[in-house]
């Protein structure tokens, strides 16, 4: 199928305009089946379809992989026209900010927590470009997966308390066979690391399991979850179940809740999170 695809906001502007209402979906490109999965959620939703594929340096510190995150722009788009997407948005870094970034959107103390005690700044910066993206695109509807959990608790909130007129859709997690949810940064893991990338999975089921079964002291099945993997030789940043309305930390005769983790193999650091 063909795709317009636009590295201007004019262009796209012009030919979103008076057109049917757009279903949107954000990625910074390298897409996945778990991207691909978000966009034909967003195919069912409208038939006027906008993907962007876009490396947002705000939500990079200093020491992260920016400059090596992959970019596969041709790839991306040859798997998007076979998904009959209308419009891909692929602006250059000049496009968006053609002047510093100085108008920046100040976050609740959820953002604070979690991803964002360890990488300060981070929703700062998503929740930036996202605002910008969604005033570019106006879109109906805005598609995000569950992996990115305080992700898409944070724009949620961002829609509701700024009364942006756009609905946030959220689609399950995507994962390889083996439970590792999919992810960009799946591709920096060797052999090995690859075989054991599972384990942060299949921890977090088991802590679930254990939860579903009857027990509520969280502080321990933490603990001896972030044991297990340390004594596999994981680094874990946090490993811990939140309630899943304002991911605060859970209280024992809380309900709904979610465990959520993050943990470095080697240099490679992984995300995921278990509804319980
Ligand atoms: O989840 C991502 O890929 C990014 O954080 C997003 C939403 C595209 C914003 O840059």
């Amino acid at each position: 199928m063909f795709v317009d695809i636009f590295d201007d906001i004019d262009s796209l502007r012009t030919r979103l305009q008076g057109n049917a209402p757009v279903a949107f979906v954000p990625t910074m490109g390298n897409l996945h089946p778990g991207h691909l999965a978000l966009v034909k959620r967003a195919k069912q939703l409208n038939d006027q379809v906008v993907v962007s594929i876009f490396v947002n340096r705000l939500q990079f510190l200093p020491h992260e992989d920016f400059e090596r995150y992959p970019r596969t722009l041709a790839d991306d788009c040859k798997a998007l026209s076979q998904l009959d997407v209308n419009s891909i948005f692929a602006p250059h870094e000049k496009i968006l900010f053609p002047t510093a970034q100085e108008f920046l959107l100040a976050l609740p103390p959820v953002a604070d927590t979690l991803e964002g005690k360890f990488r300060p700044g981070f929703f700062q910066g998503v929740a930036t470009i996202l605002l910008k993206l969604f005033n570019i695109i106006q879109p109906q509807q805005a598609v995000f997966g569950k992996k990115d959990y305080q992700q898409l608790h944070i724009v949620q909130e961002m829609v509701r308390q700024l009364n942006i007129p756009v609905e946030i859709i959220a689609c399950d997690t995507v994962r390889a066979p083996d439970g590792l949810a999919l992810s960009s940064r799946n591709q920096y893991l060797n052999h090995e690391q690859r075989q054991e990338a599972c384990q942060l999975f299949q921890t977090l089921l088991q802590l679930k399991n254990e939860i579903v079964s009857g027990k509520r002291e969280f502080l321990t099945l933490q603990r001896d979850a972030t044991q297990h993997l340390e004594q596999r030789g994981w680094s874990v940043d946090y490993l811990s179940v939140h309630k899943r309305s304002n991911l605060m930390p859970a209280q024992a005769h809380d309900n709904d809740l979610v465990v959520l983790a993050a943990a470095w193999l080697g240099n490679t650091r992984l995300i995921d999170n278990l509804e319980i």
